[in-house]
């Protein structure tokens, strides 16, 4: 069966509470779906050196690719605010990378605050076909 948009957004706020976030206190958690239908998640990881810290976002995808998988649909990304939290753009870069013109989900503890489609978010996007 396939995971509803509910489901995710549930799968982002539980990997939320994982977040290494001592510096900010600002917990972030990400849920992408695969083109396999598995979930692969990930919450921010901080440093004291602040520079090297990492979004939710990108934990996800680099646990997606090291476990096999190379393509993905959706992704829900959960903050406690009010306001939408939209993936920074590194992530939108990396996201574009693997994830294309993906559904981007995004939710507080609560509800929904948002969705995009990845083009929207980074219109020109760099990518291998630039490569030539
Ligand atoms: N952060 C994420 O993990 N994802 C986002 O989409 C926005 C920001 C993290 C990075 C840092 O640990 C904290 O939130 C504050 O910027």
């Amino acid at each position: 069966m396939a995971i509803d948009d509910l489901n995710l957004l549930d799968a982002a706020r539980s990997v939320r509470l994982n977040a290494f976030a001592p510096y900010s206190r600002f917990l972030v958690g990400a849920a992408l779906l695969g083109g396999d239908g598995k979930v692969y998640t990930g919450c921010n990881v901080e440093n004291a050196t602040y520079g090297l810290t990492i979004c939710a976002e990108r934990v996800a995808i680099f646990k997606a690719i090291s476990e096999g998988a190379r393509q993905f649909t959706k992704i829900a990304i959960v903050a406690d605010a009010a306001s939408p939290t939209p993936p920074c753009g590194a992530c939108r870069q990396l996201l574009w990378e693997f994830g294309g013109n993906l559904e981007v989900i995004l939710g507080n503890l609560q509800t929904e605050t948002g969705r995009h489609r990845l083009k929207d978010l980074l219109p020109l996007p760099f990518d291998a076909r630039l490569l030539g």
